[in-house]
């Protein structure tokens, strides 16, 4: 078989001006929203956005920042699979608070909601639509936005881009710029500490997903590789102990690394075919994003070794496993100890949904696969899907 299975000898690296990463950082964000306004600024005017559940956990004391930084409004209203509207609706809250900081604090959606918000509240007023369709382009840099993850497993926290739904197409696709990506990415793993262990499961193997893709990806680099080396071995050996045991912190940061890590990989690297079929599956099925990709993962993972011998080889090796097949077992074992089933007949996959998946699942994501995949290969895949 054909294979590209060398990483590139050509790349660009780029990565947000700030990571701050480690237990109790989240107590530094006073500090920082001081060092992006600036002293001469007269005190910090922030605007935070963030899930319901941390304003009902008081999250809003936890920020204890100063007076002069208090926030100037508060957005919680962005859920899982975010669709334009809700970005709309949080530029318009932004603009009328007119603040001089974004603050972001939740998992992936509400930190990619918030990252095009900051943008275009900054930017003449349109609506996000003609941005998400190419028609308009975001050519200015908008308020300068904190992304806090509070899950690990997006990414969103130092990508530039934002997975969005246009409801009436059920496209899912990323908006994507440069000036998009945050400012600073605050990552304290101890805000992981309450989140359950069906989230801990899906967005961890969201995380391993993304190590995975990118370490396979077309575009990889050996700069790249290495990242996303180091991050399978992180989430494959501490996300057990963080789904059984949510409070065990160490388990937790090293999860949180290891998403922190896949992600400044996939940043660069791009993804694969797991992420560019999770987009439409996760549409026709209604399933969260972290789930679609855990099941499709053994599944794509098997068509694309034959073309990755060299990489699995070399990832073996590094993890001290047995061989380039230790991959597959590794990830089969942890999606049954973390309850995640091996196909998508139990969630109602039928033939109906094919075309639409045909139809929407040639991505940028899609274009990095190691393996290029027909639509009679994506008709295979899904029908394995839907049997299993
Ligand atoms: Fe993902």
């Amino acid at each position: 078989m054909d294979t590209m299975d060398k990483p590139v000898d050509s790349f660009e690296l780029s990565c947000p001006p700030a990571i701050l990463f480690g237990c109790g950082r989240f107590g530094q964000l006073p500090e920082v929203v001081e060092s992006l306004v600036g002293r001469q600024v007269s005190g910090g005017r922030c605007f935070l956005v963030c899930t319901r559940g941390f304003v009902e956990r008081g999250g809003l004391d936890l920020l204890s920042l100063p007076r002069s930084q208090s926030p100037v409004g508060v957005f919680s209203e962005v859920r899982p699979e975010p669709e334009l509207a809700i970005v709309d609706r949080l530029v318009g809250a932004v603009r009328a608070a007119n603040p001089e900081v974004v603050v972001a604090v939740g998992g992936g959606s509400t930190l990619d909601v918030a990252k095009v918000a900051a943008v275009l509240a900054a930017l003449p007023e349109a609506p996000v639509k003609p941005y998400f369709r190419g028609q308009l382009r975001i050519e200015r840099p908008g308020l300068p936005l904190i992304a806090v993850p509070t899950t690990a497993g997006s990414g969103a926290e130092i990508t530039r881009n934002a997975v969005l739904i246009e409801p009436e197409t059920g496209k899912k696709q990323s908006l994507r710029s440069d000036l998009m990506t945050p400012r600073v990415a605050l990552v304290d793993p101890e805000l992981t500490l309450t989140l359950p262990p069906k989230a801990t499961a899906e967005s961890g193997m969201d995380a391993l997903t993304q190590a995975v893709e990118s370490f396979l990806s077309k575009r990889a680099s050996r700069a790249t590789m290495a990242l996303a080396g180091t991050a399978i071995g992180l989430l494959l050996n501490h996300l057990p102990a963080a789904f059984r045991a949510g409070d065990g912190l160490p388990a937790r940061i090293r999860v949180a690394e290891g998403s922190l890590l896949g992600a400044m990989a996939f940043a660069q690297s791009g993804l694969g075919a797991v992420h560019g079929l999770a987009h439409p599956l996760g549409v026709a099925l209604g399933l969260p994003h972290g789930l679609v990709c855990a099941i499709l993962l053994p599944h794509v993972l098997r068509f694309n070794a034959p073309v990755c011998e060299e990489r699995l080889t070399r990832l073996a090796r590094e993890n001290g496993w047995a061989g380039p097949g230790r991959l597959l077992e590794r990830i089969v074992g942890l999606s049954d100890e973390l309850g995640i089933p091996s196909g998508l007949r139990g969630y109602g996959l039928r033939p109906a949904h094919f075309p639409f998946i045909l139809e929407n699942c040639r991505s940028n994501s899609m274009n990095c696969n190691p393996r290029p995949m027909s639509d009679a290969e994506v008709g295979e895949l899904l029908q394995k899907l839907a049997s299993a």
